[in-house]
């Protein structure tokens, strides 16, 4: 056992056990939690993390911790190349965006982005919500017409077309085709299941796709955030002073061709994939709670709380990856040492969260707290985007079709199997 192991005896040199992305969410976070707070496991490839179970650790590790950083140059295994070669949960670790960065390049990059997100600017996106709602569930209720016992599956149907048809139109993409390439790209990209060669192709794809947006937009601005970036990064509204360095100089608030993409590419994935977890997994709550639904039914509450509620049960983020350790660190007993990582299993210790394991689905109880936007630093720049979308379509789905059920039994329902994303593969339900 190390020199340096803490109160719980634990090290990274022993994990208990790999992380098994087959193993349901809230089955494994109970399992891992057994052990502690901060647990030490192994991820694919033999890569060894620690990992936060309870909410209180989760909370620490989120939360501005003094010796905590997202800049993987502080990651030991790393620098010290011991990483398989392609390893494939690279792509959530290393980037160029605000999600890898601290302190004054961290508020450098996400400035660049606030402006898209103000109350205002949200605000301002609720009609064409409502509409893309509704031409969806349009389509939806003619499938069901021509086939009315059939089940559809609404992930695919609802979910999905409309967290994507959104995302799209706050980065100013028309045109399907275009938007289907650039979820395929990202899907492939982050599929553990595919080969190096095609995780590689498919990340090249999605670069390309996203270099032609900004190119294009490079000659014709939008009123979107790609025009928004493209001008932070060509300095235009910026006023003097400005460098080729991004941050190296005061004032300077430039981003580089590459911080750009990877930047749209960080907010292509954090609001696609989560929103559309967050809003199949409600819908599922609510048509396996159906006490809670009657009571949104009646009007007693609104379907921001319904939200609010399916984050907390059941989070559409299973881990969230990395923070790095800068200095030997003690977490509620246990040592982190320096350059070691830590990651957070966000879905399992918000369950398990502010109101104990017991508390349930429940729609009336204040959900204050929780972490499914995260904490401190990093905390989600869309959540009042995605509070606004799952409001809507839950609030537009509910009215349209009052008799939603689920078209198979809730044993029936397979989970995605992800390093990242807690969710069901597939939501068949009978319309009514
Ligand atoms: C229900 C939906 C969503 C959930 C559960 C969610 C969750 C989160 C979480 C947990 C983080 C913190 C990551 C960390 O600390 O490592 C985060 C960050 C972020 N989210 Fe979201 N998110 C959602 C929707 C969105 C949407 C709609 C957008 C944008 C369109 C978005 C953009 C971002 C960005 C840019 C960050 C990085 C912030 C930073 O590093 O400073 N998210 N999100």
């Amino acid at each position: 056992m190390s020199m340096f192991a803490g109160g719980s005896g634990l090290t990274l040199d022993e994990p208990v056990g790999p992380l098994d992305p087959t193993l349901p969410t809230h089955a494994e976070g109970s399992l891992l939690r057994r052990y502690g707070p901060l647990v030490p496991v192994s991820l694919p490839g033999g890569v060894r993390t620690w990992a936060a179970t309870t909410h209180e650790a989760s909370r620490i590790v989120l939360e501005h911790h003094p010796h905590l950083v997202k800049s993987p140059a502080y990651w030991g295994a790393l620098q010290r190349g011991e990483l398989p070669d392609g390893w494939p949960l690279l792509p959530f670790i290393v980037g160029e965006s605000m999600l890898f960065a601290d302190g004054a390049d961290h508020r450098r990059l996400r400035r660049a982005v606030i402006p898209a997100f103000t109350p205002r600017r949200v605000a301002a996106l609720a009609p064409r919500i409502e509409l893309l709602t509704r031409e969806l569930l349009d389509e939806l209720s003619v499938a069901a017409d021509s086939a009315p016992d059939a089940t559809v599956d609404l992930k695919e149907r609802f979910a999905y077309p409309l967290a994507l048809r959104i995302i799209c139109e706050l980065f100013g993409i028309t045109g399907e085709e275009r938007q289907i390439s650039l979820r395929d790209h990202y899907a492939n990209m982050l599929d553990l299941a595919a080969s190096d060669t095609e995780r590689h192709a498919a990340a090249l794809g999605l670069h390309e796709d996203l270099r032609l947006l900004v190119a294009a937009k490079r000659v014709a601005p939008g009123d979107d955030l790609t025009s928004d970036l493209v001008r932070t990064t060509d300095g235009i509204g910026m006023g003097e002073g400005g460098t080729d360095q991004p941050g190296g100089s005061k004032g300077d608030d430039r981003l580089t061709e590459k911080e750009l993409i990877d930047t749209l590419q960080l907010v292509l994935i954090a609001g696609h994939e989560t929103v559309l977890n967050a809003l199949t997994n409600t819908v599922h709550a609510l048509l396996t709670h159906p006490d809670q639904l009657d009571l949104l039914r009646e009007g007693e509450h609104d379907w921001a709380a319904a939200l609010e509620a399916g984050l907390v049960w059941d989070g559409p983020l299973r881990n969230l990856y990395m923070r790095f350790a800068v200095q030997d660190t003690e977490i509620l007993g246990t040592t982190v040492r320096k350059g070691e990582p830590v990651i957070v299993l966000l879905a399992a210790s918000d369950r398990h969260g502010t109101a104990g394991p017991e508390a349930g689905f429940d729609i009336t109880r204040s959900h204050r707290g929780h972490l499914a936007f995260g904490a401190g630093p990093h905390f989600c720049i869309g959540a009042p985007l995605a509070r606004l979308e799952g409001s809507i379509a839950l609030r537009e789905l509910f009215r349209r079709h009052p008799r939603l059920s689920l078209g198979v039994s809730p044993e029936e329902l397979e989970y995605v199997v992800s390093p990242a994303v807690n969710g069901v593969t597939a939501l068949p339900v009978r319309l009514g």
